[in-house]
């Protein structure tokens, strides 16, 4: 079964929340996904053998955390051209992470992604829990090639 690796930043467990969202979306669309925090990625070796990748972090002073920023030079290394996945995060007012994110998987990692990044001010509002299911689902059809 595709195997999905969703990583997140987070400081107060929001962005992790939307991470297991989009993990059960992508599980309801037929492939395996794996939630972890960015804290747990020490090598390049902790992101190897999966088949997508979704990556997230919350904006703070307008950027993103900064086991996030690690976490993407590590990524580089993988080669992930051609691979499907997206971004995501909580965010206060103005966002910025997320875009980040996606722009780096876009433009530097030229991976297949979902059209745009999540940017959630909280999965408990205003249909955030929904919104984060359907962007795993619409990652998860990727990966199984539908
Ligand atoms: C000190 C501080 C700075 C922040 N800076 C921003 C910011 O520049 N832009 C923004 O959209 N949200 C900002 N936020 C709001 C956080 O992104 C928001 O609380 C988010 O839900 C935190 O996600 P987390 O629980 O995953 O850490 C800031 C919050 C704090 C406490």
């Amino acid at each position: 079964m595709p195997k999905a690796l969703i990583v997140y930043a987070t400081r107060t467990g929001q962005t992790q929340n939307i991470a297991e969202l989009i993990a059960e979306g992508i599980r309801f669309a037929g492939a395996e996904a794996k939630a972890i925090n960015v804290n747990q990625v020490k090598k390049q070796e902790d992101l190897e053998g999966y088949d997508a990748y979704v990556f997230g972090s919350a904006t703070y002073h307008g950027e993103m955390l900064q086991g996030m920023k690690q976490m993407l030079f590590l990524a580089e290394k993988l080669g992930l051209k051609g691979k499907p996945g997206g971004a995501f995060g909580a965010f206060g007012w103005s966002g910025e992470a997320p875009d980040r994110i996606y722009d780096t998987m876009k433009n530097i990692f030229e991976m297949d992604l979902v059209p745009s990044a999540l940017r959630l001010k909280s999965a408990s509002l205003q249909g955030g829990m929904q919104m984060a299911q359907d962007y795993g689902r619409q990652i998860g059809k990727k990966l199984m090639g539908e």
